[in-house]
C-alpha cells in the first residue's frame, strides 16, 4: 500500500485541519497509509544550522523521502499556507542537491470555518509545490468549510456526503501516486 508523509500546517493541538487530516487517513483504510511528520519542531530556517544539522530536520527530510507521496493540510493564514509548512518546504529543499521533495507525487488539501475553506492559502501553496520539482494533483480540489458535526470523536466521517466526496478524492489520489511515481532507485552501497 503506498505510503503518504502527511504535514499539516496548523501547530495547535485542537487543529481543524489536523482533524480533518486524521479522518482522512482513517478513512483511506486499505487504499493509503498515512504517516504524520512532526514540522512543530523544526527550528527556523538558518543556513549556519547545516554545521551541526539538527536532529528534526534530517528526521522530517527522511521520513518524506521514505513516502511514496507527500499530502500538505493546511489552513489558510493571511491569504496564504502558513510559515509551519514555508518552514519545513525549506529545510527539506536543502543541502543543495539533495532536495526531499523532488517527483514526489504531492497533494494540498485545507479546511478552515470560513466559506472558501482555505482555497487561497492552498493555491498559493501549489505555486511553491511546482517551483521545488513535486508532482501535484491538480483535481479534485478540496476546499472544506469545516462542520464539526461531520465527524465523531473517532475520526469517522459521519456525513454522508462528505464521505462519498473524501472517498472519491482518496481515490484519485492513489490513482495520481500509481501513475506518477517514478521507479525506486536502490541505496548506494
Ligand atoms: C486565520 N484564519 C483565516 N481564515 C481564512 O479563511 N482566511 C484567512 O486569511 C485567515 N487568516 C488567519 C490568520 C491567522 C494568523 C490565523 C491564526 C487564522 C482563521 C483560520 O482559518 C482558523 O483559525 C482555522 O481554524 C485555522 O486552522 P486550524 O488551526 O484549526 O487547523
Amino acid at each position: 500500500m503506498p505510503t503518504v508523509a502527511v504535514l499539516v500546517g496548523s501547530l495547535r493541538r485542537a487543529s481543524i485541519n489536523r482533524k480533518f487530516a486524521e479522518s482522512l487517513g482513517r478513512l483511506a483504510g486499505d487504499r493509503l497509509t498515512f504517516r504524520f511528520v512532526e514540522i512543530g519542531d523544526l527550528p527556523l530556517y538558518n543556513e549556519d544550522l547545516w554545521d551541526d544539522a539538527p536532529a528534526s530536520v534530517l528526521r522530517m527530510k527522511s521520513e518524506v523521502e521514505a513516502a511514496d507521496a507527500v499530502l500538505f493540510v493546511t489552513p489558510e493564514y493571511n491569504r496564504s499556507f502558513t510559515p509551519a509548512i514555508k518552514n519545513a518546504i525549506d529545510w527539506g529543499t536543502r543541502p543543495w542537491g539533495q532536495n526531499s521533495w523532488e517527483a514526489k507525487p504531492a497533494a494540498v488539501i485545507g479546511t478552515s470555518p470560513g466559506a472558501i475553506g482555505s482555497a487561497v492559502g492552498q493555491n498559493a501553496l501549489k505555486g511553491l509545490l511546482t517551483v521545488v520539482d513535486m508532482v501535484l494533483m491538480g483535481q479534485p480540489e478540496v476546499y472544506y468549510s469545516y462542520k464539526a458535526d461531520a465527524f465523531d470523536a473517532d475520526n469517522n466521517v459521519t456525513d454522508e456526503a462528505t464521505r462519498s466526496f473524501l472517498n472519491s478524492w482518496i481515490d484519485r489520489f492513489a490513482g495520481w501516486i500509481a501513475r506518477t511515481s517514478e521507479p525506486r532507485t536502490t541505496a548506494q552501497p
